[in-house]
């Protein structure tokens, strides 16, 4: 597999941009040239209510663009005076108004990039390198909960925090199986898969939608009946955004108990950890659907020595109560010595809080504010252990965490498959990454500031020594840990050859045959898109 290399890749961007602003100014400035004016009479022209359509509208000029442009911006490495700004930012109030704007956007030449939390690790939802304009679905978001069926239709716009709370409302007894991140955009996070501490028993959000509704590019609205089986398959998992824009899931709604029980217990290299971590890749993958035990990694200073060493957080879900969970624990992973003090049970809506990253007793309403935590610049990337790790390999990883410079926001997060994982078939939603799979590594490294300097060195440096640990030919990557460095190639065999094997494997093919049966003009795109055949 080729891998091109990132710096090459950054250059190839700021030297384009660059060019672009000397020459045009187009990307920065106010000046609007003719195209803005005739999109703007377009969509105007083109809607039952021309004033709505127009309170939805900001551009350059409108002393609110940059505020909008960075409500849902979670990453501020694209803050940058060079990082290119929309013609405009579209944030409907109604489905009809995404109609008109794919029809003016064709028309007039203008790329659309959607989003709907905006948390893309590449910034994909609100950067390109073309004249493009936003779809800002943050006014899209209705949760409607139906205990009866146990199903809930909930738009992209929405967050996972919106859906956790609002099916909390209605019930103690249900959940979803989404991500640990409550500000996440259903729109994104559900069509890359979206994984959280339940999918040991339940699978990945995707795996859990049973209809969706949808525009595509020649701006219909379709459902799962008039989009098709292959299609339906291609925005579970494939992401949204190379075949349209996803308006809402109807997804199933799964059971959880009134009382779940977690823990968060840390280790440091003082306190064996590399043995515990050795020990829990047997463990984890394999133990009771029930429990999950994730391993969050990070670079600390000792404070009695003054000098650095890791720092493992064993951050846990368990479907049950303190009892059950410590006879297991007991059995299955004596070495991590977990007690009850350890312990807390409590609602599932309040675990979500806690895992989230608010202390505990923070009310659920603040699941409702997207805003709440703060944000950095970030780069992630992502990794498959299908083998265990010896230790010395871990030893390894530590030596990197010690260089004290890149270190401090550091943080190596290891999730365990295996239950219900295990149970999917590898092509039933474009996620291939089931049976044989231990577990996902993330790595993300973060800092202040919106230039990028010598983290993504550092970063990279890690992958590369990870090279001989983790699965190979393809290397797999994970959709919703979007990595550029991956390769931006264009054609079919470029990105099969890179990409489109890391995330998709085998489903490759078939999301390339619904691209090319559902979007053969290539209008949603960007730079790992899927491609057509030809
Ligand atoms: C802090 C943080 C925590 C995370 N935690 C988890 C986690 O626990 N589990 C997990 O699985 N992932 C996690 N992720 C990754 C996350 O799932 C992806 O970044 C996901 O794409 C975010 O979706 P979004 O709608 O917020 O992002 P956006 O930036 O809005 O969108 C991401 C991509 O999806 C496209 N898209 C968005 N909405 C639509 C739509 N309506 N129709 C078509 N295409 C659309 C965008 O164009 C873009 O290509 C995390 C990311 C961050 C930054
Ligand atoms: C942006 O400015 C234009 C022109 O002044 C105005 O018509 C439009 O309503 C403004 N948009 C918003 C969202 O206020
Ligand atoms: C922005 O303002 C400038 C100066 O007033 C004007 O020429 C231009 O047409 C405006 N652009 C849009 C998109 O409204
Ligand atoms: C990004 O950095 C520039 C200076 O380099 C600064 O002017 C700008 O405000 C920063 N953006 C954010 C959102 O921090
Ligand atoms: C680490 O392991 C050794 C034996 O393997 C044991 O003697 C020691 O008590 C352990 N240390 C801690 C802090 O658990
Ligand atoms: C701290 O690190 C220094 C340099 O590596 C080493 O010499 C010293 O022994 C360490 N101190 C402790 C208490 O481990
Ligand atoms: C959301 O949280 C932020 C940060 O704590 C706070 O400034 C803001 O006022 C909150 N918004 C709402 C609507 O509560």
């Amino acid at each position: 597999m080729k891998i091109q290399t990132p710096y090459s890749f950054l250059n190839h961007i700021i030297v384009v941009t660059f060019l672009l602003v000397l020459n045009t100014g187009q990307y920065l400035s106010l000046n609007t040239n003719n195209t803005d004016i005739d999109f703007l009479h377009c969509l105007i022209r083109n809607s039952d209510d021309p004033d709505s359509i127009s309170r939805v509208i900001y551009s350059p000029n409108n002393s609110s663009y940059i505020s909008v442009l960075q409500f849902s911006l979670n990453n501020l490495r694209f803050t940058s005076p060079t990082t290119p700004k929309p013609r405009f930012i579209v944030t409907p109030v109604h489905e009809s108004q995404i109609q008109t704007l794919v029809y003016c956007s064709k028309k007039h030449g203008l790329e659309i990039r959607t989003r709907s939390g905006g948390h893309d690790f590449e910034g994909l939802s609100y950067v390109s390198q073309l004249p493009f304009v936003i779809l800002d679905l943050k006014n899209l978001k209705s949760v409607t909960v139906d205990i009866q069926t146990a199903t809930a239709w909930v738009q992209a716009g929405a967050t996972l925090g919106e859906l956790y709370y609002g099916i909390a409302q209605k019930s103690r007894n249900l959940g979803f199986p989404g991500g640990v991140c409550y500000a996440l955009g259903l729109g994104g996070h559900v069509s890359g898969g979206g994984y959280g501490t339940m999918r040991r028993k339940y699978g990945l959000a995707a795996d859990n939608v049973i209809d969706a509704q949808f525009i595509n590019v020649h701006g219909k609205i379709v459902d799962r009946k008039s989009m098709g089986e292959d299609l339906f398959w291609a925005i579970r998992g494939g992401g949204g955004s190379s075949f349209g824009i996803i308006l809402s899931w109807k997804i199933k709604l799964v059971p959880v108990p009134e009382t779940v029980t977690i823990f968060a217990v840390d280790r440091t290299l003082e306190q064996n950890l590399t043995k515990i971590i050795h020990k829990w890749q047997y463990v984890a993958p394999k133990i009771d659907k029930d429990l999950d035990i994730r391993v969050l990694m990070f670079s600390v200073v000792n404070p009695s020595t003054g000098n650095r060493t890791i720092r493992a957080t064993f951050d846990t879900l368990f479907l049950g109560g303190i009892d059950r969970l410590l006879t297991l624990m007991q059995v299955e992973f004596p070495e991590l010595g977990l007690t009850r003090e350890d312990c807390t049970e409590m609602s599932w809506i309040e675990a979500v809080v806690i895992g989230s990253g608010f202390t505990n007793g923070e009310p659920s309403e603040i699941l409702l504010n997207r805003t709440a935590l703060p944000k950095n610049s970030f780069k992630g990337k992502s990794d498959f252990a299908t083998t265990p790790i010896s230790e010395d390999g871990f030893e390894g990883i530590w030596r990197f965490y010690n260089d004290q410079i890149e270190a401090g926001m550091a943080l190596l997060v290891l999730t365990p498959y295996g239950g219900k994982m295990d149970e999917i078939s590898g092509s039933a939603i474009p996620f291939p990454h089931r049976l044989g799979t231990l577990y996902m590594i993330e790595y993300v490294v973060g800092w202040d500031g919106n230039e990028t300097s010598p983290h993504i060195s550092w970063i990279i440096s890690l992958y590369n020594y990870m090279t001989s640990y983790v699965s190979n030919s393809p290397r797999r990557a994970y959709l919703n840990y979007i990595d550029l460095d991956l390769g931006v190639g264009k054609n079919y065999a470029e990105a099969k050859d890179t990409w489109g094997s890391s995330y998709f494997n085998n489903n490759f093919n078939r999301l390339v045959k619904v691209k090319t049966m559902v979007d053969p003009s290539n209008f949603f795109k960007h730079e790992q898109s899927i491609p057509r055949w030809f």
